[in-house]
Parts: structure tokens; C-alpha cells; sequence
């Protein structure tokens, strides 16, 4: 028997009593008369202890070969410490060691396996099997294992049933580039890894089974950022015979009841704002409402007084930021100069400070009088204290700046608090969005969604107006879901690729699955994808979704660990009918 308990196991209540322990060692403290060793599991740290006095020779001397990390078996008995430790649920007693195996030795790893460690993102991926051994990260892998079978508890006993769909298929749409495997036994043809299980669980649907689940590894060959990730997990959902609000009904359901179970925190019914309001009062389609800084626009209060960018601009838009009246120059320049980086791209900003005492300066003095930056603070929402930021130009393009800075501003003014949870809806996204680069519409979701039927004459005449029956769940400025209510008619969905440039061809060649299905008795049906990393790392008061996958990729996709991807033999290659030229 490796173990008669784990290292966070014993208690003042274990005195006296012989135990075996086995573990890693993360410590070794030598005073020469008394050795100290902390053992560490995945329960806890237990502290042993050996000294001259109850200790034979040959076991000191074999404690003292030990290294970091060495893998040990220990037997011996639990007698109370001197000085406790009140810090840990073991440190009030310790170990004194009789017989100590060392079950296997260690290299002196490349960082210290300490919750602040001295390694670097890169080295850390590279042994993430030691990264794992750390409290924060095993930490993270425990928390979203709960997280999943909150959420399978909860579907199963809601009467979803887990279904597993193919991971080798044809393309789905989702906005991404695939991932492909080519087929040996299919020369010239090739799989592609699903981007969601889309297409197949809407066949569930047709299939009979009405509520479908799974949480499934999905595969998406784009840009990565921190809540992205090449392959990345999909709570997955379907149901039969519902309408938007029976869906937005279920999973609002869901997310409450994992607020609850895992943090602890109720929340009322979510609000639900249309992606159009978004836009417009946050410049986002994800908003962070756990703090104000909405827009407020203000073309009429500015135009015509002479100031040349705000004249011009399509529209001129302003935030106030709670207590920053007191910016120094220094601070209000780097503003300026943040929304003017690259990754912004602002020409600049315009600042108007409604003072603690009533009085208001602001960089256009010269072309504005108090009475009209009075306006502007009225508009905003300013109170006495505030700092407006007002940005001007393109519509699209300058809310899309201003959110930008709201987010900064936020941060700076550390107003997104990780224990707060302010979930929403967005809904009725646009069906379609125009892509100037191929001069086409692109579906704003996927394909398969439906158009509001009381937009459905539009399609017609001004497709870019339609409203999708399209939904997102947002969480702390976070997508962490999103689905729509399906098209479930042959027709309809042939229109729907029409619009999208597919030929009829194009369209039955890659999607005559579906639309032969869907004149087998198809179900109206909807449903809704969570990203479960995504949403993991939130309820966990972080964003970025590497920390709670067990063996992430780098943002350039690789696998430092094993080296992933990586050439193969041209033997592979010549089996796969693949020719390379590099
Ligand atoms: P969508 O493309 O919106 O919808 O994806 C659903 C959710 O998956 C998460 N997500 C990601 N997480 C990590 N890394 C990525 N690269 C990544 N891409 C997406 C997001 C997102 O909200 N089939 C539809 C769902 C449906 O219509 O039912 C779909 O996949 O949190």
C-alpha cells in the first residue's frame, strides 16, 4: 500500500497514530540536528520530520540525498508541532519519519513549483506537467471540472441527452478556416475537424432525439488572443419544438444555477438588450455592464462651432469617466496617445473635465463655451468630478474606438471587479454582414440561421436590414455563448446559400445532407453553444482560457510540450498521396 492517507488528510485528532504517505517533495529544510521535508500531493502539503535524537543515521542520511520533486514513500507517526502552522489544514502536526523509500528521483525542474513562480509563460508550457503541479493551475483544472458536471448534472436532469457527433466530417461553417486530415484511403479528399457540431445536431433533431447535449472539442483555424484557443470546448445544445424565448428560457437557467452552485452569487433575470442598442450605447456587440460609461452622442451639441473634426465627422460620440476630472496633463496625453496606437487607431481624442466645483475645462476651449460643455456633461451623464472623452469620425469605426477606451478606462479605474457577475442577452443580431474585401454577405452567425419572420420580405429587397433570430450570452464583456432558432425548410435554407454567393451546386455539394433532411420531417428547432473555457475562466474571475486548459497552445498554435505540429516522414506523406515542396 502506496498510502494510508493523502497529505491534507491528518489532523491534531491523528496523534499518535503510524501512517504511510507518498508524494513529491517540494521543500527540504537542513539545520543539521533536525531535517524538515515538506511532502506535497494534490490534497495538501504534510510536514515530516527527522532529527538526530529519533532518527537512526543511515535514514538522515538518506533524507539528506533527497532533491526537489524526488517521488517518496514514508512511513511514520503523527505527532503534534511545536510551531504550528496555521496557514495549512495539516499544520498543526507533523511526521516524524521511521522508514523513507525513494520511489523515484527527480531532475531539479526549470522553475520552482511554487504558486509564484520564477518561470516564464513559454518554459512553463514546455513542462506543463510540472505547471500542473502547482497549486494555481491544478487549482484551475479541479475548478472547471466542477464546472462541467454542474453542467451535465443539470442538462441530464433537465432531460438533455449526451450525444456524441463525429470529429472527421465535411466543413461547417462558422467564420474559420478548418483544420483538414487527408484521407489515405480517399486519394485527393480530405476531412475537415468541425468548427461546432452544427449540422449534426440539427439532423439529432430531425433524428427525434429533442434535446441534445455534449460538451465537445471544437476546431477553428484563426487568430489567437486570450480567449481564443485552435481547439477549444463547446457546451453544445439543441432542442426541438422551441421558440427564441424557450431557449433564451433553458440556458438562462443554466447560467444562473452555476452562478449559484460554483460562486455562490444570485442573479436576477438577465437583461436583454438588441445588438443595435449594444452598439449604440457601448460600441460593442459584448458589452461590460457591470459599470456605466455609456455613449452618449453628440453631433448636435458640437457641429457648426468651428472645430473641423467634430464638423465633419459622421458621428461625434462621448463617455464620462467617474472621478478623473483630476487628470494631470501627463494623464490626459496618454490617453490621447492610447487611442492613437495602431491597435486602436484613432486620429484623437477630445477631453472636457466637469470640475469638483461646478467649472469646466476642456482641450477646445477655444472653439466651445462652458454653457456648451454643460451640454456635453448632460448628454453623458457627467457628474461634478467626471472627465468626458468624446471621439469623432466614422460611425462604425469610432464607437468601435471609443469601446476600446471605455474598456481601458475601466481597467484603469479598476472597475471590473472578477467577483461581480453581470450577465446578458444580446439578441436580434443582423442575419447578414457585408464583406468588402469579397464583396459579398457573409452570414453574421452561421447559415443555418433563421431570419425574423416579420423581416422575411426584406431578404428581397434590403438583406443587409434582416434581423436574425440569432442570440449571444454575454458575461463580463465576454461572448461566452451564442445560437439562433434555425431555418427547418429546404426553401428557405436554399435561399439562404443564394445569398450567400453558394451556386446551387456549390450548395447541394456541400450541404444536400441537410436540405435532403429537412424534407424528412424536419422539427422547428434552435439552439445555443457555450464556450466552455471561456466561461470556466470567468466564473473563475479570470479571462485568459489557457490557464484552464490542462495542455493549451501558444498564440502561434503550437504544442511546446510535445512539439506540435511537426513534419512527417515522406513515407507518411507519399501514403497520404501528399506532395511537399518546401
Ligand atoms: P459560436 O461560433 O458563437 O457558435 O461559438 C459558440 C461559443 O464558443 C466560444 N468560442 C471559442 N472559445 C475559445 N476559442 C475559440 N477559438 C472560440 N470560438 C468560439 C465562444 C462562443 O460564444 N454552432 C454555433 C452555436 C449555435 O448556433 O448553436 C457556434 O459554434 O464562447
Amino acid at each position: 500500500m502506496y498510502r494510508t492517507h493523502t497529505n491534507g488528510a491528518l489532523r491534531l485528532s491523528d496523534i499518535n497514530q503510524e501512517v504511510t504517505l507518498s508524494g513529491w517533495v517540494q521543500k527540504i529544510r537542513d539545520k543539521g540536528f533536525m531535517i524538515w521535508i515538506d511532502l506535497r500531493d494534490r490534497y495538501g502539503i504534510t510536514q515530516l520530520v527527522l532529527d538526530v535524537d529519533r532518527s537512526d543515521a543511515a535514514l538522515l542520511e538518506k533524507a539528506r540525498s533527497l532533491g526537489r520533486e524526488f517521488v517518496i514513500q514514508i512511513k511514520g507517526v503523527v505527532i503534534e508541532r511545536e510551531s504550528k502552522n496555521k496557514n495549512i489544514p495539516t499544520g498543526e502536526i507533523e511526521i516524524l519519519v521511521q522508514d523513507l523509500r525513494i520511489l523515484n528521483t527527480a531532475k531539479t525542474p526549470p522553475f520552482t513549483i511554487e504558486d509564484n513562480t520564477d518561470g516564464g509563460d513559454e518554459l512553463r508550457m514546455q513542462y506543463r506537467y510540472l505547471d500542473i503541479r502547482r497549486n494555481p493551475v491544478r487549482e484551475n483544472l479541479i475548478f472547471r471540472h466542477k464546472v462541467s458536471m454542474e453542467v451535465r448534472k443539470y442538462l441530464s436532469d433537465h432531460g438533455f441527452i449526451d450525444v456524441e457527433t463525429p470529429y472527421l466530417i465535411k466543413s461547417t461553417p462558422e467564420g474559420a478556416r478548418d483544420f483538414v486530415v487527408p484521407s489515405r484511403m480517399n486519394e485527393g479528399q480530405f476531412y475537415a475537424l468541425p468548427q461546432s457540431p452544427q449540422t449534426f445536431k440539427q439532423l439529432l433533431m430531425v433524428g427525434g432525439m429533442d434535446k441534445y447535449f455534449q460538451l465537445v472539442k471544437c476546431f477553428r483555424d484563426e487568430d489567437l488572443r486570450a480567449d481564443r484557443q485552435p481547439e477549444f470546448t463547446q457546451i453544445d445544445c439543441e432542442m426541438a419544438f422551441v421558440e427564441q424565448e424557450d431557449i433564451l428560457d433553458t440556458f438562462e437557467g443554466l447560467t444562473r444555477h452555476l452562478l449559484q452552485e460554483i460562486n455562490g452569487v444570485t442573479v436576477d433575470k438577465f437583461p436583454r438588450m438588441t445588438y443595435e442598442e449594444a452598439m449604440k450605447t457601448y460600441g460593442n456587440d459584448k458589452p461590460d455592464i457591470r459599470f456605466g460609461m455609456k455613449f452618449g452622442e453628440l453631433n448636435d451639441l458640437t457641429q457648426g462651432k468651428g472645430l473641423g473634426v467634430f464638423d465633419s465627422a459622421e458621428l461625434v460620440v462621448g463617455i464620462a469617466a467617474p472621478a478623473c476630472s483630476g487628470y494631470s496633463r501627463k494623464q490626459t496625453d496618454r490617453l490621447i496617445n492610447f487611442v492613437k496606437r495602431p491597435q486602436v487607431g484613432a486620429n484623437g481624442l477630445v477631453w472636457a473635465k466637469y470640475n469638483e466645483d461646478g467649472s469646466f475645462k476642456s482641450s477646445v476651449d477655444k472653439f466651445y463655451t462652458p454653457e456648451d460643455l454643460a451640454l456635453w456633461g448632460k448628454r453623458l451623464g457627467a457628474q461634478k468630478g467626471d472627465l468626458m472623452l468624446i471621439m469623432a469620425g466614422d460611425a462604425d469605426k469610432t464607437r468601435t474606438q471609443l469601446s476600446v477606451l471605455r474598456m481601458h478606462m475601466a481597467e484603469e479605474l479598476n472597475l471590473r471587479n472578477p467577483k461581480e457577475f453581470a450577465p446578458l442577452w444580446v439578441v436580434d443580431f443582423p442575419l447578414l454582414e457585408w464583406d468588402e474585401e469579397t464583396n459579398r454577405y457573409h452570414a453574421m452567425h452561421h447559415p443555418f440561421t433563421s431570419p425574423k419572420p416579420e423581416d422575411m420580405p426584406l431578404l428581397e429587397t434590403d438583406p443587409g436590414k434582416v434581423r436574425a433570430n440569432a442570440y449571444d450570452m454575454v458575461l463580463n464583456g465576454n461572448e461566452i455563448g451564442g445560437g439562433s432558432i434555425r431555418i427547418y425548410d429546404k426553401d428557405t435554407q436554399s435561399k439562404m446559400f443564394d445569398l450567400l454567393g453558394f451556386t446551387k451546386e456549390e450548395a447541394q455539394a456541400q450541404f444536400g445532407f441537410l436540405m435532403n433532411a429537412f424534407e424528412y420531417g424536419a422539427p422547428p428547432h434552435g439552439g445555443l453553444a457555450f464556450g466552455l473555457d471561456r466561461l470556466v475562466a470567468i466564473l473563475g474571475g479570470q479571462e485568459t482560457i489557457r490557464d484552464f486548459i490542462a495542455f493549451p497552445k501558444n498564440n502561434s498554435g503550437r504544442d511546446l510540450m510535445i512539439d506540435a505540429p511537426s513534419v512527417i516522414d515522406t513515407e507518411q506523406l507519399k501514403e497520404l498521396h501528399l506532395k511537399i515542396d518546401l
